[in-house]
């Protein structure tokens, strides 16, 4: 991976601060909510689920399996999550037997990532899921980003995609079964008190055809084909 050993590097340096100063604010919050009542529709069966990269366990109450390159970062969610089945590893090289599992939840990690590496990680996890599993994943709206006209800096959120280079890239290995949009109000240009109350009406315009696609993150379904 190019430019990954530096993304690991950096989550190990942040990893004992990383949920208070990335989820505790109330963008974080109003992120994290809106995340919640997509991943709560999708009806996953925990027992079956991998969080690839799990970080520090934010998602793990939707999945038994984590994974995540980053030493710290695992140490932290191994603290709150005793009772789970978390791993230290590459999600290239994943440790898990073939077909292993119904599915895979992989957030807040491929917007970092170049297109090879997105490319190389989709084909480990599609090996690892059973026939028919789904991948479950984000990335940032290239429509919203050329509307804001969003640059980022190096590595950090620097990846985008529409749906028609997802399925482009992934064609061979998945299929879209349903996309959900995230936050599609300018949120961090709204007064912090007025973020709650907006959630349930941003979430429900965010899932409306010809909308959506203008949403800051694509939650994608995607099936094993
Ligand atoms: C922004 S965090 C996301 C964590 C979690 N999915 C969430 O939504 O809170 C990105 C994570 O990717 C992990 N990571 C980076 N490169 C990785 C790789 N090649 N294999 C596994 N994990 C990796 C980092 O250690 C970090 O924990």
């Amino acid at each position: 991976m190019n430019n990954n050993n530096e993304i690991i590097e950096y989550y190990n340096n942040i990893a004992e601060d990383y949920d208070c100063s990335r989820f505790e604010n109330s963008y974080g919050k109003y992120v994290d909510r809106q995340e919640r009542i997509v991943l709560d529709k999708l009806n996953i069966n925990r027992q079956n689920a991998l969080d690839l990269p799990c970080g520090t366990g934010r998602l793990l109450n939707y999945a038994d399996y984590g994974c995540d390159a980053s030493e710290n970062m695992l140490k932290v969610a191994k603290s709150h999550w005793k009772e789970k089945h978390l791993t230290c590893r590459d999600a290239r090289n994943l440790p898990y037997e073939d077909e292993t599992f119904d599915t895979v939840i992989t957030m807040h990690f491929l917007m970092h990532l170049d297109k090879t590496t997105t490319f190389e990680i989709a084909k480990e996890i599609h090996r690892v899921l059973r026939p028919g599993g789904r991948w479950i994943m984000d990335l940032p709206s290239l429509k919203r980003r050329r509307l804001t006209n969003k640059k980022n800096n190096g590595w950090h959120g620097s990846n985008s995609m529409n749906a028609v280079d997802v399925k482009h890239l992934l064609s061979n290995h998945f299929y879209i079964n349903s996309t959900h949009g995230i936050m599609l109000f300018p949120i961090h240009r709204i007064p912090s008190v007025l973020r709650k109350p907006l959630c349930k009406l941003d979430y429900h315009l965010s899932q409306v055809a010809g909308i959506k696609e203008w949403s800051s993150y694509i939650i994608y379904e995607l099936w094993k084909s």
